[in-house]
């Protein structure tokens, strides 16, 4: 339509969409979770991530809670920034200092307090009567004012606790000093209506809440954190609170890429926007899911495998036509570049380190580039063509990386019908070089006796899964595996397009790091500051 006077009128006094704050806690609420335990340097690679992003928060930890959690939030707070880096802190001294203390360094840092108000949570978790929540929180408050301007004050479980107690405990911690309230769906349980009525209800009730930004976070239990997230926005919330991927707590948090997704498909409808930068959403999905070691399920919305693929007939023929005809968003616009063919084995370095810094590769060190393009020289010899997705998987397997005490460097195996299958392995153990022989009930269960045999390390192997990366008899395979070991669990990677290779280097980078894990707690116990000292 051509604009006449009276539409370009029309366009001007079109009201702009209000920001709403994007407050990631991956590391935090979605660290938590069992299984989902990060190193720092992975924790690091997340937040430079999240950066990009264009997050608004990043909640970087929980200080007080292990000295991992201290090292990560000080880290993040000296190296990572553009976002406000926060760390949680229960309404108690020792919490908060320790939060101030971690975010010393962060140029931009907030204070997030919290305690539970819901009668179930105040009476038989707290032991405590309304009065002395409401006390303890502003004393939290006002103890947090004390590090920082930037305080949160969250009222745990606020969905199952009563409106009229909670608009008195947010009332007493807007005066005390907070400068966001935060109304946590703690246990999943609110239905989108009612949770956005319960915003809209704070926001009449509560005479001073202009001066704080409303915040919501909720999970998933009942499978409704976006629906309720984005119907507390709708009510004026102008904060969500969310994670890459879901993860979080139980069945998780409100995903980050589903919330934001949903806003700007739909502005005409919310009205509302935010500062992330969409086409980094597909890559921070994908590092989330790789330091983590879980997998997006295929049919989740936004980043899902599935997410952008038309199997019907019908539904091909129309997107031929018109894209529009069966796509609401395009995989480009959240940075899904699919399966486009890159470099041959003959491309020189040059043009491989280009086609990095293309898929969003930037300052890798030339070491990690060096490396990167060995193992792309050695794909090439056994792939007849190589996907982006093939590059990313061996890319991750260099980038995020723990420090190697454990190294793969030969793997033999035998193994068929009529025969024990049986593998020869060879390590390098800080440096120096190790070899053994395994049997086992398949390849894959001999290589792991191989290389318990050489590392004398026994790890629960919990969980194991394979998948191709890309289509075709000679994918590269991906091997995830979640390793348990003297109270720690973590995830392990591995990519070849030899699955048992990629099983073997999945077992190495799970052993290097429960190396890591062990370390750090024997660090801690002997450490002279950190939190376990306030
Ligand atoms: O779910 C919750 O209540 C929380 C708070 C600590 C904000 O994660
Ligand atoms: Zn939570």
């Amino acid at each position: 339509m051509t604009p006449t006077k009276e539409t370009s009128k029309l366009h001007e006094s079109k009201p702009r969409p209000e920001r709403v704050i994007i407050f990631d806690t991956t590391l935090r609420d979605g660290e938590q979770a069992p299984g989902f335990t990060m190193h720092l340097n992975e924790k690091l690679k997340v937040a430079h991530q999240l950066a990009k992003l264009g997050v608004d928060v990043i909640e970087a930890g929980f200080a007080i809670a292990s000295p991992g959690d201290f090292e990560a939030v000080a880290a993040i707070s000296e190296e990572v920034k553009g976002p406000i880096i926060c760390s949680l802190s229960r309404a108690l001294p020792k919490d908060i200092e320790a939060s101030g203390r971690a975010l010393a360094k962060a140029p931009r840092r907030r204070i997030h307090t919290f305690i539970a108000t819901s009668d179930i949570h105040v009476q038989r978790k707290l032991k405590m009567s309304r009065e002395q929540v409401i006390a303890q929180a502003v004393s939290a408050v006002k103890l947090a004012k004390t590090f920082t301007a930037d305080v949160e004050f969250s009222c745990e479980d606020a969905g199952r606790t009563d409106w009229d107690y909670m608009c008195a405990v947010i009332e007493a911690a807007i005066e005390a000093g907070a400068t966001t309230i935060n109304i946590p769906d703690t246990v999943g349980y609110c239905t989108p209506w009612q949770f956005g009525e319960c915003i809209a209800y704070i926001r009449n009730k509560v005479p001073t809440i202009h001066r704080c930004v409303l915040s919501v976070h909720c999970h998933n239990d009942l499978g409704l954190a976006v629906a309720n997230s984005l119907a507390g926005i709708l009510a004026g919330a102008r904060q969500v609170e969310c994670t890459i991927n879901g993860i979080g707590e139980r069945a998780g948090n409100a995903a980050l890429e589903e919330i934001v997704a949903n806003l700007k498909t739909r502005q005409d409808f919310y009205k509302c926007d935010t500062g992330i930068n969409t086409k980094e959403i597909y890559r921070t999905s994908r590092l989330v899911s790789q330091v983590t070691g879980t997998r997006v399920q295929p049919n989740k919305a936004v980043v899902g495998a599935n997410a952008f693929a038309h199997e019907a007939g019908i539904h091909q023929d129309g997107i031929l036509k018109e894209r529009a005809t069966y796509e609401i968003m395009t995989p480009e616009s959240v940075g899904w570049t699919g399966e486009s063919i890159i470099l041959g084995k003959h491309s020189g370095r040059h043009a491989f380190r280009k086609r990095l810094e293309a898929m969003g590769y930037t300052g890798l060190s030339p070491e990690m580039i060096e490396q990167a393009f060995e193992r792309f020289i050695a794909l090439c010899d056994k792939k007849k063509v190589v996907y982006d997705e093939d590059l990313m998987a061996i890319l991750e397997d260099e980038i995020v990386a723990v420090p190697q005490k454990f190294q793969l460097e030969y793997l033999s195996i035998s193994s068929g019908t009529a025969t024990v299958p049986t593998a020869t392995v060879r390590m390098k153990i800080d440096g120096e070089t190790r070899q053994d022989a395994g049997c086992g009930d398949g390849p894959v269960d001999a290589a792991y006796t191989a290389i318990e045999r050489i590392t004398g390390i026994q790890a629960e192997i919990a969980d194991y899964s394979l998948e191709a990366v890309t289509s075709g008899g000679d994918a590269v395979g991906r091997v995830r595996i979640t390793a348990k070991l003297g109270g720690h669990t973590v995830s392990g990677l591995g990519a070849d397009t030899d699955i048992i290779v990629a099983s073997a280097k999945a077992l190495v980078n799970a052993l290097n790091k429960l190396e890591a894990a062990r370390t750090r707690a024997s660090d801690s116990k002997t450490a002279k500051v950190g939190p376990a000292n306030l």
